[in-house]
């Protein structure tokens, strides 16, 4: 069984790795509660996953893997991207950066809502060695919120692949089935399988 420290404190990013990982062999342990909060001020996701995963190793000596997620939005040239987070301000909560993106995307017609979610995942090693894997969510978003589950992003973001509902209209099980998180943990899994 392959054992990694995980750099996520986010309750949902954690279920969502776990529930992916559970059955691919992998173990994530839990953050441990005095490693403190890495600020992300990278400007790539790669370069945040990996502030993240390295900090992990060097509080534990342990194999850390981390995640850094963006959405990518056509109408606004890539924003908010690697800023999802910070989008409406420094403290903006979900709620605030979904009422911001669908503010700025009120005159912009359905055929031009195109969006893409892209996860970075990083591995890094006690060695020094680190490795990245992505997992990519084309999609569109949505005119206003809808569903309950999720977090985030999730009410306005519909994938092209699904059936019309957002991620937040998916159960957790059908968004973890195919989500831009699962298809980097399944890069990830390949990844492993194929360096070994
Ligand atoms: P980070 O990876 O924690 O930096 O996430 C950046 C931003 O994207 C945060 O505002 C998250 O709420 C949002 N986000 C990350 N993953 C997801 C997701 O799976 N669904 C919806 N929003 C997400």
């Amino acid at each position: 069984m392959t054992t990694f420290v995980l750099a996520t404190a986010n309750p949902h990013k954690t279920e969502e790795m776990r529930a992916v990982l559970k059955d691919l062999g992998i173990e994530l342990l839990a953050r441990p509660a005095h490693v403190a909060e890495v600020p992300e001020n990278e400007v790539t996701l790669e370069g945040n996953a990996l502030l993240k995963a390295r900090a992990l190793v060097d509080a534990t000596g342990h194999a850390a893997i981390a995640d850094d997620t963006g959405l990518f939005v056509d109408a606004l040239g890539g924003r908010p991207g690697v800023f999802s987070a910070r989008y409406a301000g420094e403290h903006a909560s979900y709620d605030d950066n979904v009422a911001k993106l669908l503010a700025e995307l009120i005159d912009v017609e359905d055929a031009r809502r195109g969006a893409v979610f892209r996860t970075v995942v990083c591995v890094a090693y006690p060695s020094g060695e680190s490795l990245w894997v992505e997992g990519d969510l084309p999609g569109r978003i949505a005119r206003e919120r809808r569903g309950d589950f999720g977090f985030g992003y999730d009410p306005v973001f519909v994938p092209s692949d699904a059936d019309g509902r957002t991620l937040a209209e998916l159960t957790p099980e059908e968004k973890n089935a195919n989500s831009h998180r699962a298809r980097a943990l399944r890069a990830l899994v390949e990844a492993l399988g194929t360096s070994s």
